[in-house]
């Protein structure tokens, strides 16, 4: 059985715009001496390409729940990560870790993982305002998930308002100080 190392970190990267930030985060991550493996959505993959954090992590990216030379990905990623970031954290997502949905690799690693959970939400002011996500933001708070931000300011669709993502910096710190000792 794989265990986890000491600072490997799982990202998670859901198809919201702010997904290009992930970038940067990996990129911080990697250089402060973090382990990082990323995954994405398939709605993050149309919106950032794979390569890129491949590139920047230096390992494999995983984008599907199958895969033939790792039988049960989201239970081996669960198993090696000390923490699992999901940033951005879309309005769907958010929904289906409320609800323990488990139907994609995110979804199904994000149930798998046992350890500190940290997401950053990122969405137009009109999704982040409704009730549906304000429960769902409720509801995983008391299920013990983290979150940092969203701030307010300009949004990738336009609009000013709330719903932006933290900036990586801030993301970052707020890792540092969840990360488990
Ligand atoms: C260009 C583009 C940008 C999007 N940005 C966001 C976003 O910032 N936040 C969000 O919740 N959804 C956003 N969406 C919608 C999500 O991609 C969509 O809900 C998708 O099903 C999310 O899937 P996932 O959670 O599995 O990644 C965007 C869609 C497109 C096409």
């Amino acid at each position: 059985m794989t265990t986890a190392n000491e600072r490997e970190i799982l990202l998670a990267v859901t198809g919201g715009i702010a997904a290009y930030k992930a970038a940067a985060l990996a990129s911080r991550l990697v250089q402060a001496g973090f382990g990082v493996s990323a995954m994405m959505t398939r709605a993050a993959a149309e919106l950032l390409g794979p390569p890129t954090l491949a590139a920047l992590t230096g390992r494999p990216v995983e984008l599907s729940l199958t895969q033939e030379e790792n039988p049960i990905p989201h239970i081996a990623a669960a198993r090696r990560a000390k923490m699992m970031v999901v940033a951005p954290a879309t309005a769907n997502i958010l929904a289906k870790a409320a609800c323990g949905i488990a139907d994609d690799l995110v979804s199904a690693t994000l149930l798998a993982f046992p350890g500190p959970i940290l997401m950053a939400p990122a969405m137009n002011t009109v999704m982040w305002n409704k009730p549906a996500t304000a429960r769902n933001i409720r509801r995983l708070s008391e299920d013990g998930v983290h979150f940092v931000g969203p701030a307010s300011g300009h949004l990738g669709c336009g609009d000013t308002g709330a719903g932006r993502m933290a900036e990586p910096e801030e993301i970052f710190s707020a890792i540092e100080r969840l990360f488990p000792q």
